[in-house]
């Protein structure tokens, strides 16, 4: 174990480590430890982990059912090349297909999101003999090659450096920036899709491959499809022979009360992603999940992708555990119950703070998209250009005061850790509210 003090793990972090995502020389803030729904410094300061760390941890830290069943499989087998079968291995794929749509058929595993995303481009190429893949533009699928040109946010920009050729984007059904009014979520939703089969048409339907989104947009801010839209693009996919992909890296295992989100909708698609509240980050794992019609496909073929770690033996034991979790505490429908609770305390925060231009939330995935003037929407900073570092002071506030999270652009996201209690819930909202009155009051 490391000996480091607290001024050494700061002194070789900001000397030694690449932080992602970060401009060169930031100040980190050390973490000792993390027990149950908080994480603490080296001053023994406690923090709300109000984000889940990234929207990972799903079920908190220190729970001695996961580091059980971790030290068991570790002395018995830590991990195996991916063609051989493992207990864990062949256990934790049979028991996400129980928990998936009944059209699925098998799991690849993968070390996290990114590659799953890989793995989904790789898999919908081959399987149609298509090149592109549509995928939206508030949407994030990982930074590697594909998944990073895949993705719709600004971080792409970097990776466009030539951009990877055949992905195109569209755009989200974003009710509140629409700039128009729609009398039902169903008008909404076909909108929606009349642009995107318009859009279709023009690029060659039979080109392509596979229309990939994020069932709830995640980091982008929480958007929630209207109803009818998974329908109507499921719809869309079968008329061209388009393969639908679902992203639920984040919205996966219990974040909106549900193994998968799709639930929600009844959509079947063809491949789902997952990581994340797989193993809630205790060890790094992902995966696609492939329906029976493509499982079929690779009956005669070489499946063409492959990773040392894929069907890592340690982390699908993690991941079992963690289902068994999920399962022994009833996580979904804990989710389920206290979203209404999550929902209002978030409806009262819009009320009382003219900081917030709207709430969007399911589940115990929530946003607060922060506006400077509520009458013409204004964002409190621009798309793509928060120069004077706006969001990263609000943020810095919140975990002053232990309230630890993230967010991109106007938004804040709220996706506490699933076990959270109703009582721990009402307090971290306190600190937020006091935080969104110091909003409030610089407008
Ligand atoms: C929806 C979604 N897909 C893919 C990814 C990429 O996953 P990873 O960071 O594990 O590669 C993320 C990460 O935040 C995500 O939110």
């Amino acid at each position: 174990m490391s000996k480091l003090t607290k001024q050494q793990v700061v002194e070789y972090d900001k000397t030694y480590n690449q932080h992602p995502w970060l401009i060169g020389n930031i100040d980190p803030l050390a973490v000792e430890r993390a027990e149950g729904i908080y994480f603490y410094d080296y001053d023994g300061k406690r923090y709300y982990d109000m984000s889940c760390q990234l929207s990972c941890a799903n079920i908190g830290f220190g729970h001695p059912e996961i580091s059980e069943a971790i030290k068991k499989q570790l002395d018995i087998l830590p991990y195996n090349a991916p063609a051989y079968a493992t207990a864990p291995k062949s256990e934790l794929a049979k028991r996400i297909i129980g928990l998936a749509p009944d059209n699925m058929a098998k799991v690849f595993f993968t070390c996290g999101g990114s590659d799953a995303n890989e793995a989904a481009i790789n898999i919908a190429r081959t399987v149609t003999g298509r090149s592109k893949i549509f995928s939206r533009y508030r949407s994030y699928h990982g930074s590697t090659l594909g998944a990073g040109n895949l993705s719709g946010d600004p971080r792409r920009f970097d990776l466009e450096l030539p951009a990877a050729p055949g992905f195109v984007k569209f755009a989200d059904p974003y009710l509140y920036r629409s700039g128009l009014k729609f009398k039902t979520p169903a008008e909404a939703s076909a909108h929606y899709l009349r642009l995107l089969e318009e859009q279709i048409v023009y690029e060659g339907a039979d080109r392509i491959a596979a229309i990939e989104i994020e069932t709830v947009t995640g980091a982008n801010g929480v958007i929630i499809p209207p109803d009818g839209y998974l329908q109507g693009l499921r719809a869309l996919c079968d008329k061209y022979g388009i393969l639908l992909i679902c992203d639920e890296v984040m919205a996966g295992f219990g974040r909106t009360g549900t193994a998968f989100a799709v639930e929600h909708w009844d959509v079947k698609p063809d491949i789902i992603a997952f990581a994340k509240g797989i193993t809630s980050g205790y060890i790094q794992l992902g995966g696609v999940i492939i329906s029976k019609q493509i499982a079929d496909f690779y009956k005669d073929k070489v499946f063409q992708y492959g990773l040392t770690y894929s069907g890592h033996t340690l982390a699908c034991a993690a991941g079992i555990a963690c289902l068994d979790f999920y399962e022994k505490y009833s996580i979904f429908d804990h989710v389920k119950t206290l979203g209404k609770v999550f929902g209002k305390l978030l409806e009262e925060q819009k009320k009382k703070h003219v900081c917030i231009g709207e709430v969007r939330y399911i589940g115990l995935f929530g946003a607060i998209e922060l506006v400077k003037n509520r009458e013409n929407r204004e964002p409190l900073v621009p798309y793509g250009g928060d120069k004077k570092g706006v969001m990263k002071r609000i943020f810095g506030l919140l975990r002053e005061r232990g309230f630890a999270t993230y967010g991109r652009e106007n938004n804040i996201n709220i996706c506490p850790p699933l076990i959270i209690t109703e009582q721990e819930l009402r307090s971290a909202f306190e600190i937020l509210d006091s935080v969104l009155s110091i909003v409030d009051s610089e407008l």
